[in-house]
């Protein structure tokens, strides 16, 4: 399989979308496509043959985990999976150390945890590709499935309208913010002006979308939603936040995606996208994503494929 466009990622490492061009996230999404439809074939490889990914867990995962340890497996590869309880992350051993090691064992390192710090020094120190499978910062492999849920909707990419309604600062907010930047989607945060996103990763992206000819909007006021092609909200509490459940639900009641807003909307077509896992009747009523304008269940499928992709890029396993 040849890789869309003429981008060498061989040996690379996604802790951010922040490293990675607009044309390159987009030869990534086509690669995402192509491995989809292969897979929708029963066209089964074995292009991670002789390769192992050692999959690290701070925070627990259903669909991150599965997807990388799925689309490992099923070609050939050997993911291990290694949980704080099995591992010294930083505990009797420096991070480096871990990290050179692991290095010296496996093909690539997926990192699931708290700091985004800890994925870049897996990053420095290994050697070989590392992924951040979610840290408090980013989560850049689900904003790739978000995106290709968005385009088997609506077409390409560009110009379309993406809203986020809820904690504007999370991990899946930011990851999407600097994903649309880079591709020129239209992207609205909608969130009370405390939970907006960081004025510095903000600074970062403008310029970014200015390049790419995407909108970048933040709105305390559910209007906003007016012409969105999809909205998409997150758990008003994220991992490792278990302390400001009562103030994040007193915050963002008034933000729950429910039929009401999709019909602000003003348009019929409009999907709802949620990264999983749901807290069904605080982000979002139980009947709007269990109903017809919900694409969760792709969005959650996708991650496999990009990951998939993702891994068969950085590995050079094409
Ligand atoms: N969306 C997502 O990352 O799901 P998990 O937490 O189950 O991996
Ligand atoms: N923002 C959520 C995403 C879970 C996939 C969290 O970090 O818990």
């Amino acid at each position: 399989m040849d890789l869309p466009g003429t981008f060498n990622f061989r040996g690379r490492s996604l802790l951010s979308w922040l490293d990675y061009t607009g044309a390159e996230i987009r030869s990534l999404l086509e690669l995402s496509k192509r491995v989809k439809d292969e897979a929708k074939g029963g066209d089964i490889k074995e292009r991670f043959k002789g390769k192992t990914l050692a999959l690290l867990f701070e925070k627990r995962s259903t669909r991150t985990r599965c997807a990388f340890e799925t689309a490992f497996g099923e070609e050939g590869g050997h993911p291990v999976f290694l949980s704080t309880a099995d591992i010294q992350l930083g505990a009797k051993e420096s991070l480096e150390d871990t990290a050179r090691v692991l290095g010296r064992m496996f093909s690539a390192v997926q990192f699931r945890g708290f700091k985004q710090s800890t994925v870049e020094t897996l990053a420095r120190y290994s050697g070989v590709p590392v992924y951040n499978g979610l840290t408090d910062d980013f989560h850049p492999t689900q904003a790739l499935a978000d995106i290709m849920t968005l385009e088997e909707n609506f077409g390409p990419c560009g110009g379309k309208k993406l809203c986020f309604v809820g904690d504007g600062r999370n991990n899946v907010a930011r990851s999407l913010l600097v994903i649309c930047s880079k591709l020129g989607v239209t992207f609205t945060v909608i969130t009370p002006p405390f939970l907006n996103p960081d004025p510095a990763l903000l600074e970062r992206c403008l310029p970014l979308a200015a390049e790419s000819g995407a909108a970048i909007t933040l709105s305390g006021d559910l209007a906003a939603v007016e012409g969105a092609h999809a909205i998409y909200t997150d758990v008003w509490t994220s991992m490792g936040e278990e302390d400001k459940r009562a103030e994040r639900r007193a915050l963002l009641e008034p933000y729950q995606v429910n039929a009401a807003l999709m019909e602000k909307t003003g348009r019929k077509e409009t999907i709802f996208l949620h990264c999983l896992p749901a807290v069904k009747g605080e982000e979002v009523t139980a009947e709007l994503i269990d109903g017809p304008a919900s694409r969760v269940w792709d969005e959650a499928e996708n991650r496999k494929h990009t990951i998939k992709a993702i891994m068969l890029a950085t590995l050079g396993c094409l």
